[in-house]
């Protein structure tokens, strides 16, 4: 553990801010619970309590709609310019962009990830994802449409307008930038959000409705209610004056989500699990793939939806590339996010710590076997060894289940038609990797992978303007990119005849 050196300093908002209990923003006001609840968040690199939060439950949930749909059907937002909507969500970019060491800080303790990659990582992809967003606000365009119909002339053309009141159910493992993908095209297309963060990782997203507030986006716009899913998440997804719901998070749930949608037909979107193949050829360049294997699961402690959990080796370089990473996952420094030496911090909770080492062990009595790590690290915090297990074949859990832990299974194969069927042989589709320096063959697999994303020679490469989204089980629709704008869009059809 890096324990030697000294922990980054506390910004004195930081301090503050964890300091107090937090409430919840309804309607422009911060306001408790109604119940008067509140819970607590963990620091997970220590296990102690970090603050305390109102705990949002049915009722605030439906004070929160009812503030959404005031806004959206009779309040400014309603008649507010696209290039105001646009500058507005460009404002609340550069105010984040001032507050970047303080959302890095509290990503750190609130999530358990390192705060030099939350300043190199979550806090610059949440800025540019509103900068991005802001730019669609006033490009919104319908189309003319010539039609044929009863042989007369007719004016015909669509209007894409905001879908409405949009409920938000965002996971743990990002907690900003993930608030930052659902709500940059909700404000861009007009749509008013209740937001629910994840009950293990509330802070940032409530040091964002302060933001939100101060960039001037109007009271009821946006409401961010934490609280925990079974209550707040359950309500939200059920309410019958939520035009749609947008969830990240375990497939598990997604499906609950679908069932809570059914009683008004409100829109879905999901963005779900994975269990991505990441697969390299011999003729890859080796050198390259081994640090990019190694960081396609080990970035965010494995706690990614994409995470490059199976690792698909051609056989003659099968050696090479496990001892390869399995030599730089023992070279990664595990420990607290907020020392600046720390390569790793802990997963997120006790809860997910225990679910990760539950799966090595299913790993072992299944008969697989860790090269490096496989098992907690410590008994303060909740820190897990970056792992690399062999001897592992499809047939087992640990190779079908998303662990969402620094955990990845290496399986050799023998060429190309053995490969796809293995890689594709999932519930999952979220994204894959390809390494070859066969450009015509990298083409041709990623066509044959049934992925929302496949990353030649590259991994986790995200971006504002590239769609992201899961086929299969991964999930319903695509997030960024102007495709995310169809999610949060309902498209008018209008004619008239002009002969
Ligand atoms: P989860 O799916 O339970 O939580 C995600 C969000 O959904 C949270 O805001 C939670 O409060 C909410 N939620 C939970 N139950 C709900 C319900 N019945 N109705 C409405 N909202 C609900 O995920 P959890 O339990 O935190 O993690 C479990 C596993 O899920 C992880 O080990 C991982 O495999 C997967 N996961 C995947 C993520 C992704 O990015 N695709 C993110 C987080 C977890
Ligand atoms: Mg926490």
């Amino acid at each position: 553990m890096a324990t030697a050196t000294q922990a980054v300093q506390l910004t004195d908002s930081v301090s503050r801010y964890i300091a107090k209990s937090r409430q919840m923003l309804i309607n422009g006001k911060w306001v408790d619970a109604a119940s008067g609840k509140t819970f607590p968040t963990y620091n997970p690199a220590t296990g102690e309590v970090l603050a305390n939060v109102a705990e949002g439950d049915k009722e605030d949930i439906n004070r929160a709609v009812a503030a959404a749909r005031a806004a959206f059907d009779t309040g400014p937002w309603s008649r507010i310019t696209p290039s105001e909507r646009g500058k507005l969500i460009w404002k609340l970019a550069d105010l984040i962009e001032n507050h970047a060491e303080e959302f890095a800080q509290l990503e750190s303790l609130d999530n358990g990830k390192p705060v030099t990659i939350a300043r190199i990582a979550d806090i610059p992809g949440t800025i540019d994802m509103f900068r991005y967003m802001a730019g669609w606000a006033t490009k919104l365009e319908g189309n003319t449409i010539p039609i044929s119909a009863h042989g007369a002339k007719f004016l015909a053309y669509t209007l894409r307008e905001p879908v409405g009141v949009v409920g938000q159910i965002i996971p743990w493992n990002f907690p900003l930038m993930m608030a930052s993908w659902k709500l940059g095209p909700a404000l861009a297309t007009g749509c008013c959000v209740i937001l629910k963060p994840a009950e293990q990782t509330p802070l940032s997203a409530l040091l964002l409705g302060e933001l939100i507030q101060e960039a001037g986006i109007p009271d009821g716009v946006v409401n961010i209610v934490p609280g925990y899913g079974e209550t707040a998440g359950a309500a939200l997804a059920a309410h019958p004056n939520v035009d749609k719901i947008a969830f990240t998070g375990s497939t598990e749930v997604g499906k609950l989500i679908v069932h809570a949608a059914t009683g008004n037909l409100k829109k879905v979107s999901l963005e779900l699990g994975g269990k991505s193949p990441n697969v390299v050829f011999q003729d890859a360049d080796i050198d390259a793939t081994i640090p990019g294997a190694a960081m396609a699961i080990f970035f965010n402690h494995g706690q990614c939806c994409c995470a490059g959990s199976r690792l698909y080796v051609e056989a003659k370089e099968f050696d090479k590339v496990v001892d390869g990473v399995s030599q730089l996952a023992s070279k990664i420094r595990v420990g607290p996010g907020m020392e600046p030496t720390t390569d790793m911090g802990p997963l997120v909770s006790e809860e997910q710590m225990n679910k990760v080492c539950s799966y090595l062990e299913s790993g072992y009595a299944e008969g697989a076997k860790a090269t490096v790590g496989g098992s907690r690290q410590g008994d303060k915090g909740y820190f897990v060894k970056p792992t690399v297990l062999v001897n592992t074949n499809e047939k087992m859990k640990v190779v079908r289940e998303e662990i969402f832990g620094p955990v990845v299974t290496a399986i050799p194969f023998k060429d190309v038609d053995d490969l796809v069927v293995k890689a594709n042989a999932t519930e999952y589709g979220l994204a894959a990797g390809v390494w070859t320096r066969d450009i015509g063959k990298a083409h041709r697999i990623a066509s044959q992978l049934r992925a929302g994303t496949v990353w030649i020679n590259c991994y986790n490469v995200f971006d504002p303007a590239m769609p992201f989204g899961g086929y299969k089980q991964s999930g319903w629709g695509r997030e960024m990119g102007h495709e995310v704008l169809n999610l949060y869009t309902e498209v008018k059809s209008v004619c008239t005849p002009i002969s």
